[in-house]
Protein backbone atom coordinates (compact mmCIF):
# COMPACT_ATOMS: atom_id res chain seq x y z
CA UNK A 1 0.00 0.00 0.00
CA UNK A 2 1.16 3.43 -0.45
CA UNK A 3 -0.10 6.87 0.65
CA UNK A 4 -2.89 6.94 -2.76
CA UNK A 5 -2.75 3.50 -3.80
CA UNK A 6 -4.57 0.32 -1.71
CA UNK A 7 -3.53 -2.48 -3.64
CA UNK A 8 -0.61 -5.05 -2.15
CA UNK A 9 2.60 -5.69 -3.76
CA UNK A 10 2.48 -7.72 -6.92
CA UNK A 11 -0.76 -6.69 -7.38
CA UNK A 12 0.00 -4.24 -9.81
CA UNK A 13 1.60 -5.30 -13.57
CA UNK A 14 4.94 -4.15 -14.92
CA UNK A 15 2.46 -2.30 -17.93
CA UNK A 16 -0.12 0.25 -16.51
CA UNK A 17 -2.70 2.01 -18.71
CA UNK A 18 -3.76 5.39 -17.47
CA UNK A 19 -6.64 6.67 -18.27
CA UNK A 20 -8.03 9.76 -16.56
CA UNK A 21 -11.26 8.82 -15.90
CA UNK A 22 -11.37 6.02 -12.80
CA UNK A 23 -14.69 5.17 -14.67
CA UNK A 24 -13.32 4.56 -17.89
CA UNK A 25 -10.58 2.47 -15.74
CA UNK A 26 -12.83 0.27 -15.04
CA UNK A 27 -15.03 -0.08 -18.92
CA UNK A 28 -11.70 -0.83 -20.35
CA UNK A 29 -10.71 -3.75 -17.56
CA UNK A 30 -13.77 -5.03 -17.91
CA UNK A 31 -13.94 -4.60 -22.10
CA UNK A 32 -10.17 -5.51 -22.36
CA UNK A 33 -8.87 -7.45 -20.07
CA UNK A 34 -9.43 -11.18 -18.67
CA UNK A 35 -10.21 -11.68 -15.04
CA UNK A 36 -9.87 -8.31 -13.66
CA UNK A 37 -9.98 -7.50 -10.76
CA UNK A 38 -9.83 -4.25 -8.84
CA UNK A 39 -6.75 -3.39 -6.56
CA UNK A 40 -7.07 0.65 -6.03
CA UNK A 41 -10.28 2.30 -4.85
CA UNK A 42 -8.37 4.84 -2.68
CA UNK A 43 -10.07 8.44 -2.99
CA UNK A 44 -12.85 6.55 -5.79
CA UNK A 45 -9.79 6.28 -7.85
CA UNK A 46 -9.84 3.23 -9.61
CA UNK A 47 -7.33 0.12 -10.78
CA UNK A 48 -7.46 -2.73 -11.93
CA UNK A 49 -4.90 -5.69 -12.83
CA UNK A 50 -5.86 -8.38 -14.96
CA UNK A 51 -4.19 -10.03 -18.15
CA UNK A 52 -4.22 -9.29 -21.80
CA UNK A 53 -3.32 -11.87 -24.00
CA UNK A 54 -2.09 -13.85 -21.30
CA UNK A 55 -0.12 -10.59 -20.64
CA UNK A 56 -0.38 -8.66 -16.90
CA UNK A 57 -1.85 -5.23 -17.12
CA UNK A 58 -3.41 -2.73 -14.78
CA UNK A 59 -5.10 -0.22 -15.99
CA UNK A 60 -5.35 2.76 -13.05
CA UNK A 61 -7.48 5.83 -13.33
CA UNK A 62 -5.11 9.29 -12.88
CA UNK A 63 -7.22 11.80 -12.16
CA UNK A 64 -7.15 15.27 -14.16
CA UNK A 65 -4.40 17.09 -14.42
CA UNK A 66 -0.44 16.83 -14.45
CA UNK A 67 -0.39 17.20 -10.18
CA UNK A 68 -2.84 14.45 -10.06
CA UNK A 69 -1.24 11.97 -12.37
CA UNK A 70 1.91 12.70 -10.84
CA UNK A 71 1.19 11.15 -7.61
CA UNK A 72 0.06 8.11 -9.54
CA UNK A 73 3.18 7.30 -11.41
CA UNK A 74 5.00 8.51 -8.85
CA UNK A 75 3.66 5.75 -6.35
CA UNK A 76 3.49 2.78 -9.81
CA UNK A 77 7.20 3.39 -10.60
CA UNK A 78 8.91 3.93 -7.00
CA UNK A 79 6.49 1.62 -5.05
CA UNK A 80 4.90 -0.83 -7.37
CA UNK A 81 8.21 -1.32 -10.26
CA UNK A 82 6.04 -0.22 -12.98
CA UNK A 83 8.13 0.14 -16.18
CA UNK A 84 5.74 0.84 -18.91
CA UNK A 85 3.40 3.53 -18.79
CA UNK A 86 0.81 4.68 -21.48
CA UNK A 87 -1.73 7.25 -21.05
CA UNK A 88 -4.67 6.73 -22.55
CA UNK A 89 -7.51 9.63 -22.81
CA UNK A 90 -8.93 12.68 -24.43
CA UNK A 91 -7.36 15.73 -26.47
CA UNK A 92 -8.43 18.68 -27.97
CA UNK A 93 -7.45 19.34 -31.81
CA UNK A 94 -5.32 22.14 -32.71
CA UNK A 95 -5.01 21.96 -36.64
CA UNK A 96 -7.60 21.63 -39.38
CA UNK A 97 -6.19 18.47 -40.41
CA UNK A 98 -6.96 16.75 -36.66
CA UNK A 99 -10.54 15.71 -36.62
CA UNK A 100 -12.80 14.68 -33.75
CA UNK A 101 -12.95 10.88 -33.22
CA UNK A 102 -8.85 10.67 -34.85
CA UNK A 103 -5.58 9.00 -32.75
CA UNK A 104 -3.28 11.54 -32.12
CA UNK A 105 0.32 9.41 -30.81
CA UNK A 106 2.08 12.09 -28.73
CA UNK A 107 5.51 12.65 -29.52
CA UNK A 108 6.88 15.00 -27.11
CA UNK A 109 4.88 17.20 -24.90
CA UNK A 110 5.31 20.98 -24.38
CA UNK A 111 4.20 22.62 -21.64
CA UNK A 112 4.32 25.95 -19.80
CA UNK A 113 5.23 24.25 -16.43
CA UNK A 114 4.90 20.45 -14.65
CA UNK A 115 5.30 19.35 -11.15
CA UNK A 116 8.52 18.64 -12.54
CA UNK A 117 9.79 22.17 -13.10
CA UNK A 118 11.65 22.79 -10.27
CA UNK A 119 14.33 20.39 -10.93
CA UNK A 120 14.51 21.67 -14.23
CA UNK A 121 15.13 25.81 -13.13
CA UNK A 122 16.65 27.85 -16.80
CA UNK A 123 16.43 24.39 -18.37
CA UNK A 124 13.76 23.57 -20.87
CA UNK A 125 13.64 19.98 -20.81
CA UNK A 126 11.35 18.04 -24.03
CA UNK A 127 9.31 15.63 -22.72
CA UNK A 128 9.19 12.61 -25.19
CA UNK A 129 7.92 9.78 -25.92
CA UNK A 130 9.43 6.04 -26.01
CA UNK A 131 10.51 5.20 -29.29
CA UNK A 132 9.71 1.58 -28.85
CA UNK A 133 6.32 2.48 -27.64
CA UNK A 134 5.63 5.07 -30.17
CA UNK A 135 6.78 2.86 -33.38
CA UNK A 136 5.00 0.09 -32.26
CA UNK A 137 1.63 2.53 -31.69
CA UNK A 138 2.10 3.60 -35.01
CA UNK A 139 2.14 0.24 -36.72
CA UNK A 140 -0.69 -0.55 -34.44
CA UNK A 141 -3.01 2.28 -35.61
CA UNK A 142 -2.01 1.61 -39.35
CA UNK A 143 -3.72 -1.85 -39.31
CA UNK A 144 -7.14 -0.13 -37.94
CA UNK A 145 -9.92 2.32 -39.69
CA UNK A 146 -9.03 4.86 -37.02
CA UNK A 147 -6.98 7.97 -38.39
CA UNK A 148 -4.01 8.54 -36.76
CA UNK A 149 -1.48 11.73 -35.95
CA UNK A 150 2.18 11.03 -34.93
CA UNK A 151 3.49 14.78 -33.75
CA UNK A 152 3.53 17.28 -30.41
CA UNK A 153 1.12 17.71 -28.39
CA UNK A 154 0.47 20.04 -25.10
CA UNK A 155 0.06 19.49 -21.82
CA UNK A 156 -2.03 22.46 -20.42
CA UNK A 157 -2.35 23.24 -16.35
CA UNK A 158 -5.95 24.72 -17.73
CA UNK A 159 -9.37 23.40 -19.45
CA UNK A 160 -10.84 26.93 -19.73
CA UNK A 161 -8.12 28.54 -21.06
CA UNK A 162 -7.43 32.08 -20.83
CA UNK A 163 -4.44 32.50 -23.32
CA UNK A 164 -5.44 32.14 -27.05
CA UNK A 165 -2.63 34.61 -27.88
CA UNK A 166 -0.49 31.20 -26.98
CA UNK A 167 -2.77 28.45 -28.59
CA UNK A 168 -1.92 30.38 -32.40
CA UNK A 169 1.69 30.14 -31.55
CA UNK A 170 1.10 26.49 -30.61
CA UNK A 171 -0.90 26.14 -33.87
CA UNK A 172 2.03 28.20 -36.33
CA UNK A 173 4.56 25.47 -34.78
CA UNK A 174 2.41 22.47 -35.41
CA UNK A 175 1.25 21.29 -32.42
CA UNK A 176 -1.50 19.08 -32.82
CA UNK A 177 -3.87 18.75 -29.50
CA UNK A 178 -3.96 19.87 -25.65
CA UNK A 179 -4.32 17.79 -23.21
CA UNK A 180 -3.38 17.88 -19.45
CA UNK A 181 -1.10 15.11 -18.29
CA UNK A 182 1.60 13.51 -21.12
CA UNK A 183 4.20 16.16 -20.18
CA UNK A 184 5.27 14.95 -16.73
CA UNK A 185 4.36 11.19 -17.36
CA UNK A 186 7.12 11.43 -20.25
CA UNK A 187 9.48 13.45 -17.47
CA UNK A 188 9.17 10.87 -14.75
CA UNK A 189 9.42 8.19 -17.18
CA UNK A 190 12.52 9.34 -18.01
CA UNK A 191 13.71 10.02 -14.74
CA UNK A 192 13.44 6.61 -13.46
CA UNK A 193 14.42 4.75 -16.85
CA UNK A 194 11.01 3.58 -17.83
CA UNK A 195 8.81 3.67 -20.87
CA UNK A 196 6.00 6.09 -21.63
CA UNK A 197 3.60 7.25 -24.07
CA UNK A 198 0.45 8.93 -24.73
CA UNK A 199 -2.65 7.65 -27.26
CA UNK A 200 -5.36 10.25 -27.08
CA UNK A 201 -8.81 10.11 -28.54
CA UNK A 202 -9.54 13.56 -30.23
CA UNK A 203 -13.02 14.12 -28.22
CA UNK A 204 -13.42 18.12 -29.36
CA UNK A 205 -12.26 20.76 -31.48
CA UNK A 206 -10.05 23.82 -30.57
CA UNK A 207 -10.60 25.69 -34.18
CA UNK A 208 -14.13 24.06 -35.67
CA UNK A 209 -16.03 23.48 -31.24
CA UNK A 210 -16.99 19.96 -32.44
CA UNK A 211 -17.40 17.35 -30.03
CA UNK A 212 -17.78 14.00 -30.01
CA UNK A 213 -21.08 12.94 -29.02
CA UNK A 214 -21.21 10.76 -25.80
CA UNK A 215 -23.05 8.02 -27.23
CA UNK A 216 -20.10 8.20 -29.62
CA UNK A 217 -17.10 8.28 -27.26
CA UNK A 218 -16.93 4.02 -26.44
CA UNK A 219 -15.90 3.06 -29.90
CA UNK A 220 -13.32 5.88 -30.49
CA UNK A 221 -11.83 5.08 -26.66
CA UNK A 222 -11.51 1.25 -27.59
CA UNK A 223 -9.37 1.88 -30.64
CA UNK A 224 -7.04 3.44 -28.05
CA UNK A 225 -6.75 0.93 -25.76
CA UNK A 226 -6.69 -1.63 -28.08
CA UNK A 227 -3.51 0.35 -29.51
CA UNK A 228 -2.19 0.98 -26.13
CA UNK A 229 -1.96 -2.90 -25.36
CA UNK A 230 -0.49 -3.79 -29.25
CA UNK A 231 2.36 -1.00 -28.50
CA UNK A 232 2.87 -2.63 -24.87
CA UNK A 233 3.52 -5.95 -26.08
CA UNK A 234 4.91 -5.59 -29.46
CA UNK A 235 8.12 -7.06 -30.51
N1 LIG B 1 -8.17 21.18 -23.27
C1 LIG B 1 -7.45 20.51 -22.37
N2 LIG B 1 -7.57 19.20 -22.21
C2 LIG B 1 -8.43 18.54 -23.00
C3 LIG B 1 -9.19 19.18 -23.95
C4 LIG B 1 -9.04 20.57 -24.10
O1 LIG B 1 -9.70 21.20 -24.94
N3 LIG B 1 -9.99 18.25 -24.56
C5 LIG B 1 -9.69 17.07 -23.99
N4 LIG B 1 -8.76 17.23 -23.04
Amino acid sequence: MTVHIGAEKGEIAETVLLPGDPYRARWAAETFLENPKLVNEVRGMLGFTGTWRGHPVTIQGSGMGMPSLSIYVNELIRDYGAKTLIRIGSCGAMQEAVAVRDVVLAMTASTLSTPSRGIFRELNFAPCADWSLLSAAARAAESRAVKTHVGGIYSSDVFYDERPDLNEQMERHGILAVEMEAAELYTLAARYGCRALAVLTVSDHLKTHEALPSDQREKSFGDMVEIALEAAFSE
